[in-house]
């Protein structure tokens, strides 16, 4: 069982002052912020943090949107980490997710879902290296 996964609250739902309510519910389904920042991305690190897709037909688009404005980063620490937060977000598509979670609640498309959350405790682990050092987790 996993304890850490990493998120992104992303661009959109920051910019529509979406960040204490997305925030609120993810402290009140019991996960624990170890680090947090603001940041915004270059075109150069968001492209080399979503490197794993960039083969798929959506990157370019991807990496536009997430450097359009800034995001909000943060470690997560829970028993089951990883599988917990996908349960919390819903599914890719805010059209396919479930009733009370975060994609179905925040998410404007496909595209610009409100948040990520890691796939696997391995890139859970790369993830938060990728954006906090030891220093910034508590
Ligand atoms: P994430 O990595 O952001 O948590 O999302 P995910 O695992 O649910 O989905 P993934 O397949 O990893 O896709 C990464 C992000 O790319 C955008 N996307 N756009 N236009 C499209 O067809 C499309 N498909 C995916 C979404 O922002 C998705 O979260
Ligand atoms: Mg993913």
């Amino acid at each position: 069982m996993s304890n850490i996964t990493f998120t992104m609250i992303k661009p959109e739902a920051v910019a529509a002052g979406n960040t204490g309510a997305i925030l609120n519910k993810i402290e009140g389904a019991g996960f624990r912020i170890v680090a947090m920042k603001k940041v915004h991305l270059s075109k150069e690190r968001a492209g080399e943090f979503y490197a794993v897709h960039s083969e798929r037909p959506f990157y370019g688009e991807l990496v536009d949107y997430m450097c359009e404005s800034p995001i909000i980063a943060a470690i997560l620490e829970k028993d089951n980490a990883v599988a917990d937060f996908r349960t919390l977000i819903g599914a890719t598509n805010p059209a396919d997710a479930a009733e009370g979670t975060i994609r179905a609640e925040f998410a404007e498309s496909l595209a610009k879902n409100a948040v990520h959350g890691s796939d696997s405790d391995e890139n859970a682990n790369i993830e938060a290296d990728f954006h906090f050092s030891a220093e910034e987790r508590f």
